[in-house]
């Protein structure tokens, strides 16, 4: 049941910079319903997804991470060599080992860097904040980058229109820093949370230790995403109205200071449930995901990013990162950007 990871005895972190990068090529519900029994009506109302972007043959993981680390770097000031540790969190891995974040590290020539990866799904990058914010606060290091990053489109079975339709491949990037103004910036509270009961509902069942892809179970396709959509949907609103109460208890915020709330990026129903329960006006929520789908845990990263540049969020705003995935894992962060 939900770990409370919030430790009041911990400094703040700030938000150096953030960026992100998607892929050139689109796909849209049209392009999909040629490939699938779908089409754009019912992709639209059932989730609000139009098109989301995938990455080409050649691009890994790492690719997307490295494009959005470099613009989040550019963004913060900060150099290679500055960057002390860097975490990906990805549930579409470049190869089963070495980490994601290893090659991120070669790319970027980041020399100085501890590299893991975290697999958390669509919660991934707030795990992430939450263990670079406790390595921050400890001085184990001075700046993280953060990344999340997904090729979902390689672990996606595009003849199962239950779930092809839903996501699509992305990065998103922060450089994180120890807050050194006052109390108020920065990370305020986080909260983290997993289900381990519930592991079947959303998963990929073959190509680990526990059912290798061999040449008799190849056509069965699982190495892809299986997900039970009704049930997942259930846990995800009941698991994020959740998060979202405890970050704002925790920094002990109400509804009403929140300037925007940036949820996961799965379906615009579940956002919509969040939004009833924290009785927030709809502008108050950032949507994306009719642009990019649900790109996991790089969904929250790049509407992140998204949010900073557009303006959509200013200094001293207070807002909620809000995240709910596979495993099941659920998340949220109050900052004062
Ligand atoms: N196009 C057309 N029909 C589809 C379809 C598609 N792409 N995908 C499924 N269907 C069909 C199903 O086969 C089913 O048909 P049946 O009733 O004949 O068996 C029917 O649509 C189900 O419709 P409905 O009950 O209205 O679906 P829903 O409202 O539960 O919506 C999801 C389906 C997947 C959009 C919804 O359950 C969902 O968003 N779940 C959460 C998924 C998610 O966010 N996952 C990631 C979490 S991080």
């Amino acid at each position: 049941m939900p770990k409370i990871t919030n430790n009041p005895n911990l400094c703040s972190i700030r938000v150096a910079g953030t960026g992100s990068y998607v892929p050139d090529k689109v796909l849209t519900n049209d392009d999909l319903a040629k490939i699938v029994d779908t089409s754009d009506e019912w992709i639209r109302s059932r989730t609000g997804i139009q098109e989301r972007r995938i990455a080409s043959d050649a691009q890994a993981t790492s690719d997307l991470a490295t494009e959005a680390a470099k613009r989040a770097m550019e963004q913060a000031g900060v150099t290679a060599e500055e960057i002390d540790l860097i975490i990906v969190a990805t549930i579409s891995p470049d190869t089963f080992f070495p980490s994601t974040a290893c090659y991120v590290q070669r790319n970027l020539a980041a020399k100085n860097a501890v590299c893991f990866d975290i697999s958390a799904a669509c919660s991934g990058f707030l795990y992430a904040m939450s263990v670079a914010r406790q390595f921050i606060s400890t001085h184990t290091c001075d700046t993280a980058l953060i990344i999340g990053a997904e090729k979902l489109s390689s672990m996606v079975n595009w003849e199962d229109r239950n779930t092809c339709v839903l996501f699509g491949d992305g990065a998103g990037a922060a450089v994180l820093k120890r807050a050194e103004l006052d109390g108020e910036q920065g990370v305020l509270s986080a909260y983290m949370g997993s289900d381990g009961n519930q592991t079947d509902i959303l998963v990929v069942p073959g190509g680990g230790s526990a059912c290798p892809i061999t040449p008799d179970n190849a056509e069965q396709r699982l190495n892809t995403i299986s997900m039970q959509g009704k049930e997942v949907y259930r846990y995800a609103v009941t698991a994020m109205r959740r998060a979202c109460d405890r970050v704002l208890q925790r920094a002990n915020l109400k509804p009403e200071d929140i300037s925007m709330v940036i949820p996961h990026q799965a379906n615009f129903r579940i956002i919509e449930a969040i939004r009833e329960r924290l009785d927030v006006p709809p502008e108050k929520m950032f949507i994306n995901l009719q642009k990019y789908g649900n790109t996991s845990a790089a969904a929250i990263a790049i509407a992140l990013d998204e949010a900073h540049r557009s303006g959509a969020i200013q200094r001293g705003d207070k807002i909620v990162l809000v995240a709910f995935g596979a495993g099941l894992t659920w998340a949220a962060a109050a900052i004062c950007w």
